[in-house]
Order: C-alpha cells, then sequence, then structure tokens
C-alpha cells in the first residue's frame, strides 16, 4: 500500500531535482556563516575534525532515514510520522515528533532571515564600493552601523521573508530546481576564487593549520556538542526539511547515494569556506572567535584588496542571499504543507501566516544587537539562545528520536522496502549506525553536557 502513495504536492520532476533541492536547504548561511565563527569560536582544528566526523557516521544515517520516512509517508513531517506510526503499530504520539520539527524550523527561520538580511544589505554596500581599499578597522565599522540599527535590520529581515514566502505560496518545485542548478555551482565558483586570494594574500598556511591541526586540547563536552550541532544545522536534519523533500521524491531514486551526495557536498562547501576565512582572519590581525559577524568583516576585506573586489564581492553575497532563500524555503515547508493537509488553506495564505508568525519572533532576534544586547537570559542573548536551543537541542533529539524509529521501531521489511538496498553491506551498515552508533552518540554527547552544567 505504501508504494501506491503520492504526494497532493507535488513530485520533483526528476532525481537530479531532490539533490539540488536537498542540496539548495543543506548548504546555506550554516557553511559560510555559521561554521566559520562556530569553529572559530570553538578552536578550530579539533572542532572541525569531529564535525566532520559528525556528519559522517550520525549526519548521513539519520539523513538516509529522514528522506526514507517522507519518501514513504509522502505528506507534511507531522502526517507522515502518524501515518507510518499507525501502519506500523505504533503511536499517533509520533506526530509530535513532526510538531517539534515545525517549532524549530519557525524558531531557526526567525533568527535566520535576519542574518540573511545582513547578506542583503551587503550586496548594497559592496555594489555601492563601499569597500574599495577596506581596512579592517572600517569594515569593523560598517558592520557595527548595521547591526546597531534596528530599523535597518527589520527593513531587510521583511524583505528576506517576503522573498522567502513569494516562491513558498508558487510551490516548491518550480523556482527551487533552477535557481539551484545554476547558482550552487556559481557560489562555489566564487568560494574557491576567494581561496584564491586567501592563498596569495593572506596567511594561508597559519589558516590551514587552524582549521585542520587537532589540539585535542581545546575539545570540552560544550565543543562536541557544539561540533553536532552543527552538523545536523548545516546538513538540514532533525526537523523535517529533509523529511518533507524526501516526500517528493520518485520511487526509484537511490536513497543511500543522494544522502552521501548531499551530505559532501555541504560539508565541502562549508571546509572552503572556512579556508577563504581564516587566512584573511590572520592576516588583518582578526580575532578567531569574532562571532557572528566574522564573514562580513573579514570578506569585504578581501574584496577590497582585490582586483574587481566590487564586482565579485557583489555577486558573493548575491549567491549568499541565493543559498540562503533556498535553505529558508525548506525551514518553512514542512509547516506550510501541514496546514495545506489539515486546515485546507492554500499555500498562499499558509505562507502569509507561517511569514508573519516568523516575522514576528525575529524581531527578538533583531533586538538582541541593539536595545537587548545587554539582556541575557541563561547567560546568552535572545538570538544565541534561540540558536543554541535549536541548533544542539531541538534537531539533535529530532534525529534521535528519527534514527530510533526507522531503527527500532519499523518493522525491517518496511525499512528495507523504501531503502531499495536488500542485504547488502551498505544496508547492514546503515542499520548499524542508525540503531547503534546515532543514538548512544547523540545520548552521550548529552549526558556529558549535562554533567558539566
Ligand atoms: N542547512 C541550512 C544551512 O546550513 C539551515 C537549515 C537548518 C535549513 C535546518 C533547514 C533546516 O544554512
Amino acid at each position: 500500500m505504501a508504494g501506491v502513495r503520492t504526494s497532493i504536492h507535488g513530485e520533483w520532476s526528476s532525481k537530479l531535482a531532490f539533490v539540488l533541492a536537498a542540496t539548495g536547504s543543506a548548504v546555506g548561511l550554516g557553511n559560510i556563516w555559521k561554521f566559520p565563527y562556530v569553529a572559530g569560536q570553538n578552536g578550530g582544528g579539533a572542532f572541525v575534525l569531529i564535525y566532520v566526523a559528525c556528519v559522517a557516521i550520525i549526519g548521513v544515517p539519520i539523513m538516509m532515514a529522514e528522506v526514507m520516512l517522507g519518501r514513504r509517508g509522502r505528506q507534511s513531517p507531522i502526517n507522515t510520522m502518524r501515518t507510518l506510526a499507525a501502519e506500523e503499530g505504533r503511536s499517533p504520539r509520533w506526530g509530535l515528533l513532526g510538531w517539534m520539527g515545525v517549532l524549530a524550523g519557525f524558531l531557526i527561520l526567525s533568527f535566520y532571515s535576519v542574518i540573511a538580511g545582513w547578506a542583503l544589505a551587503y550586496v548594497f554596500r559592496t555594489a555601492a564600493g563601499l569597500f574599495d581599499g577596506a581596512t579592517a578597522d572600517f569594515t569593523a565599522q560598517v558592520f557595527s552601523n548595521l547591526i546597531s540599527d534596528p530599523e535597518k535590520l527589520i527593513a531587510w529581515h521583511t524583505l528576506f521573508l517576503i522573498m522567502t514566502m513569494v516562491v513558498v505560496a508558487r510551490g516548491v518545485a518550480a523556482g527551487l530546481e533552477t535557481a539551484v542548478r545554476f547558482l550552487m555551482p556559481g557560489l562555489f565558483v566564487l568560494l574557491l576564487l576567494l581561496v584564491g586570494y586567501a592563498m596569495a594574500e593572506g596567511q594561508f598556511v597559519h589558516g590551514l593549520q587552524f582549521l585542520f591541526a587537532p589540539d585535542f586540547g581545546k575539545v570540552t563536552p560544550e565543543v562536541i556538542l557544539m561540533a553536532m550541532g552543527q552538523a545536523f544545522f548545516s546538513l538540514s536534519l532533525g526537523m523535517g526539511a529533509i523529511m518533507i523533500y524526501g516526500s517528493y521524491l520518485p520511487h526509484d531514486a537511490s536513497i543511500a547515494r543522494t544522502s552521501i551526495a548531499v551530505a559532501s557536498a555541504d560539508t565541502l562547501v562549508a571546509l572552503i569556506a572556512g579556508l577563504a576565512i581564516f587566512p584573511v582572519v590572520f592576516e588583518y590581525g582578526l580575532q578567531p572567535n569574532a562571532g557572528p559577524g566574522l564573514i562580513f568583516q573579514t570578506l569585504p576585506i578581501a574584496f577590497g584588496q582585490m582586483p574587481g573586489g566590487a564586482f565579485f564581492g557583489t555577486l558573493f553575497f548575491i549567491l549568499l542571499v541565493f543559498a540562503a532563500w533556498t535553505s529558508a524555503i525548506s525551514l518553512v515547508e514542512p509547516a506550510v504543507a501541514w496546514l495545506v493537509e489539515n486546515r485546507g488553506h492554500t499555500r498562499v495564505y499558509a505562507a502569509v501566516v507561517c511569514g508573519m508568525l516568523t516575522w514576528f519572533v525575529g524581531l527578538g532576534t533583531v533586538f538582541s544587537f541593539n536595545l537587548w544586547s545587554d539582556y541575557r537570559l541563561f547567560g546568552r542573548t535572545f538570538f544565541d539562545l534561540l540558536d543554541y536551543l535549536t541548533s544542539n537541542i531541538m534537531l539533535p533529539i529530532g534525529g534521535l528520536l528519527i534514527a530510533i524509529f526507522a531503527g527500532w521501531l519499523m518493522k525491517e521489511r518496511s525499512v528495507k522496502e523504501e531503502l531499495k538496498m536488500d542485504d547488502s553491506l551498505g544496508y547492514r551498515l546503515w542499520r548499524f549506525l542508525v540503531r547503534y552508533i546515532t543514538p548512544v552518540g547523540v545520548g552521550l554527547v548529552f549526558l556529558n553536557v549535562i554533567e558539566v552544567i
């Protein structure tokens, strides 16, 4: 029966379309904005190594599980989980996993959109030639002027959310496929150009050492949690984004191969972004742990110094906005699909409602950088708290539950039918990882951190 289910929201035109869309979801601010600054705050090398290990042994198996559940359920994550739980003779309360994902998606998008707004602002600043010949002091000043102005931040946040909701309202497939097909490779090429600059003009070896020479003295339970959280965030796992994209996947596509392709592309982009940024950081005496402003303070220096920098810089920020855009869409898609399925709303109405809600929560992030910058909750600003709560707690819990459902609660026959991997070595490896390594790994990281608190 599962074999004939189709999605009421449509299907990707091909297997490649799914790979592109999932890559579009995965590659975003998480790779280019967040990875470098979190790696910087957590001491570099050892963090990066743990992050890559988390991608390989926790991320890929969970991604396969998530795609598998999505393709079998063919609905919004909430209804997919309810349907599959019923089929497998499990509690309907598994729908709550979908709800947690919807909530995580809202919370993430609320700050994601504010940061994407920074990238939008930088498109115009770079295009105007503001950074020509810029020094480190100057780029720091420009950044601080932007984030200290709530009105500007709200304007950019609003614009980005409108862009996102327009695409969501029209349905994912159409715009997304073409956007990802052409823009992702463009972004990649520009990142390579920046790496070229970093090699020629920056302290490349120092950057390389910082990123890849692990200093295990710097590893604390907190660093491991951050690395795991970053893996979940960057791969878009644990909240249903990949599950809903899986629900539009044609039946004949190989889940294993597509998941590995998406995870590899995502990790490669993050590492290359790190290679572009840290040599510049060291060359100009900036701090690797500068925080969320890191790329906005370093890359403009590079663009300001290189020939044709205003042009390449503008193009870079445009592509960064596109990368953020294709991720943002996947953050609301589970909620929108549910509103359409269960409430009978049109996509347009659903997108408007979700957009307004997200906009409102996003104000908290806007004010974290100015009006509320002195307020702390659990030692964090509102933005930091949201980011921490979603990446390091909600997404890993979501992933853990997905692994338990796919590894322990579904009948093996159903899993095999959907993964179409027979009894191959790959299948057995996946099953082992999803049943033992993933739950134990995520569980241990949590326990360690709790002990420390
Ligand atoms: N993976 C996206 C990025 O790296 C963010 C994201 C997280 C998207 C969770 C969807 C779900 O920018």
